[in-house]
C-alpha cells in the first residue's frame, strides 16, 4: 500500500481557510522570535484536518492565526475569502486546559450559555444550550459545578461552550491532552460524533500521531523552526472508525510509519499546494 503525500493537491473548490506566506514574528524584551515563516496551508470547508510536529514548530502560533488571536507580521489569512483581522465570528477555540478555560463560578449549563454571549444569531434559545448538552453526554450534569466534575468532563463543557454558537470553525490545541487515555479516547468519541453531525471545520492540534491518523480527513507536518508545513497526508480510511479495528488496519499502520518517521526527521521539505 502507498501513501500519499500531497504535492500539488488537486482542489476543485477554493479554500475555506487559506493561510497564504504566513510570517509571526514574536517581538520579546529579549528580542524576537520567528515563528512561524512563510507558511502556506489551506483547508477545505467541513474538513478534519490535524496539524502535528515537534514542540516548537509553530503548531500553536497556526492555529491562533487561524482564530484571529494574532496577526502574521508578513502573510495573509483568509477564511471564505475575508482577511482575518479579528477572532472571526464563525470560529470557536478549544484550548488543553479546561481549568483555565471554563468559569468556576457557573454551572455547566451557565457556562455553555456564556459560550453564547457574542452570538449574533436570535435562533440561539436556551433550548440549543440543552440540546449542545446533550450531545456531549451532560444532561445529568448541567446543574453542577466544574469542580464537582472529572477532567474529561469538564473539557466537554468547554467543548460544549465552544459549539453553543454553532461555529463553522472549531480549533482545538491539543485538547485531549489533558485527561487519561481513556477519558481521551472518549473525547475522541464525542468529537467525531459532534463533527460528523453539527458539519463545521475542525482544525485540531495534537502531539500524538494516532489521535492524528484516527480523528483526521488529512494531517499535516510542520517542520521544525516554523519552516511551515512539510508533509501533508490524506488519510484514507473511511467512517466511521472504530478505536479497536481501525487502529489496526494495515493502511492505519503504513500512515502510522510515514508520519511517526516525517515528525522525526529533521530533514525541512517543501510542500507546494
Ligand atoms: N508569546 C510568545 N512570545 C515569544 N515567543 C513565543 C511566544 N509564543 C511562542 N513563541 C515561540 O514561537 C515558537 C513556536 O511556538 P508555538 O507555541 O507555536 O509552538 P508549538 O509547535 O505549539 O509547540 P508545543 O508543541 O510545545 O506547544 C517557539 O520558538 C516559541 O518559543
Ligand atoms: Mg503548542
Amino acid at each position: 500500500m502507498t501513501v500519499t503525500v500531497l504535492q500539488r493537491r488537486d482542489r476543485t473548490s477554493p479554500p475555506y481557510i487559506n493561510v497564504m506566506a504566513a510570517g509571526v514574528v514574536y517581538e520579546g524584551k529579549r528580542g524576537s522570535v520567528e515563528a512561524l515563516r512563510k507558511v502556506d496551508l489551506s483547508i477545505q470547508r467541513g474538513e478534519f484536518l490535524t496539524i502535528v510536529g515537534r514542540s516548537g514548530s509553530g503548531k500553536s502560533t497556526l492555529l491562533r492565526l487561524i482564530g484571529g488571536l494574532l496577526a502574521p507580521s508578513s502573510g495573509v489569512v483568509t477564511i471564505a475569502g475575508d482577511i482575518v483581522l479579528d477572532p472571526p465570528r464563525q470560529a470557536r477555540f478549544v484550548a488543553q486546559d479546561y481549568t483555565q478555560s471554563l468559569l468556576p463560578w457557573l454551572t455547566v449549563a451557565d457556562n455553555v450559555r456564556f459560550g453564547l454571549r457574542h452570538a449574533v444569531d436570535a435562533n440561539h434559545s436556551p433550548g440549543s444550550v440543552d440540546q449542545i448538552i446533550e450531545l456531549v453526554g451532560l444532561t445529568a450534569a448541567r446543574k453542577r459545578y466544574p469542580r464537582e466534575l472529572s477532567g474529561g468532563m469538564q473539557q466537554r463543557v468547554a467543548i460544549a461552550r465552544a459549539l453553543a454558537s454553532k461555529p463553522d470553525i472549531l480549533l482545538l490545541d491539543e485538547a485531549f491532552g489533558s485527561v487519561d487515555a481513556l477519558s481521551r479516547a472518549s473525547l475522541q468519541e464525542m468529537i467525531l460524533d459532534l463533527w460528523g453531525k453539527l458539519g463545521f471545520t475542525a482544525v485540531l492540534v495534537t502531539h500524538d500521531i494516532d489521535e492524528a491518523i484516527y480523528l483526521s480527513d488529512r494531517v499535516a507536518v510542520m517542520n521544525e523552526g516554523g519552516f511551515g508545513v512539510k508533509g501533508d497526508y490524506a488519510i484514507r480510511l473511511g467512517r466511521p472508525r472504530d478505536q479497536v479495528e481501525t487502529r489496526e488496519l494495515p493502511q492505519y499502520l503504513e500512515y502510522r510509519r510515514q508520519l511517526l518517521s516525517d515528525v522525526h526527521s529533521s530533514d525541512r521539505k517543501e510542500v507546494v499546494s
